[in-house]
């Protein structure tokens, strides 16, 4: 048994996609949040920007005693998480895994999207798994440009949001995509506008998050460090940009529940 906190990573809100769903997954754990938020979108940045930019996180998630920490960022486990996970073992660290998996395994037409930032879509990670699951399958790559600034500025229900999405998917419908990947945290808190432009055209959106708390679960059991089942959870929420944005952490985690 271990009452400490897990630590959830991202370079902005995004991760609250996935923190709310370790949250409903693990009530009696300890939460902590950190939104970097001062150096949002990581998105374009070049990787060696991205890993150190991860280290820090790591580093003070590790000083707030976390017992494990998720990267609850494409792009920062992208850049850097055979390198989070050389320096900070043996405490466990999760990542998030582009769920192109499950969206090959399910497509009938042949044809999958993947919704993802340009640094996620050219890493590694990505080649790798898309040359290991994507065999005979027909995947379409595509940035969701502006995506990350619209929801990090409150604007993700706009018909500015809107006519991104419509940009971005465009080509994945055409090819009768069947089933689109979103490959970034912040992209789920699009969904309502994404469901809207898609509706009709019997297309799976899927979102690795559940998955991703799944492994969570698993690794807090092969550790032996969950949390007592009588412990009283506490949520915190930390970032690098500043009191007002560390309250919208709290704001939209509040909202997403
Ligand atoms: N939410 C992030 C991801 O999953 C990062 C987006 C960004 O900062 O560009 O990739």
């Amino acid at each position: 048994m271990n009452d400490a906190p897990i630590g959830v990573y991202d370079s902005g809100l995004g991760g609250l996609t996935v923190w709310r769903e370790v949250r409903r997954m693990l009530p009696s754990e300890s939460l902590v949040y950190l939104g970097d938020g001062k150096n949002c979108p990581y998105g374009s940045r070049p990787r060696e920007e991205v890993r150190r930019l991860a280290d820090e996180a790591v580093a003070s998630l590790v000083a707030q005693g976390c017992k494990m920490v998720v990267v609850a960022c494409n792009t920062a486990t992208a850049a850097a998480i055979d390198f989070l996970r050389e320096k900070y073992a043996p405490m466990p660290i999760v990542g998030m895994e582009p769920a192109v998996k499950p969206a090959c395994l399910n497509t009938r037409s042949g044809v999958v999207g993947v919704l993802a930032t340009e640094r996620s879509l050219d890493g590694e990670l990505f080649r790798r798994t898309a040359a290991k699951y994507g065999s005979g399958v027909e995947l379409i790559t595509a940035p969701g440009r502006g995506f990350v600034e619209l929801v990090e500025s409150d604007r993700e229900s706009t018909p500015e949001a809107e006519q991104a999405v419509r940009d971005a998917v465009a080509v994945m419908l055409e090819h009768g995509a069947d089933q689109i990947v979103l490959g970034c945290t912040h992209y789920p808190f699009l969904l309502p506008v994404l469901e809207r432009v898609v509706a009709g055209r019997g297309v799976e959106i899927v979102d690795p998050s559940p998955a991703v708390a799944r492994r969570v679960v698993q690794l807090l059991d092969q550790y032996g460090l969950h949390a007592a089942p009588d412990h009283v959870p506490s949520y915190t929420f930390r970032t690098f940009a500043g009191e007002s944005y560390r309250l919208r952490l709290e704001h939209k985690a509040a909202e997403s529940l």
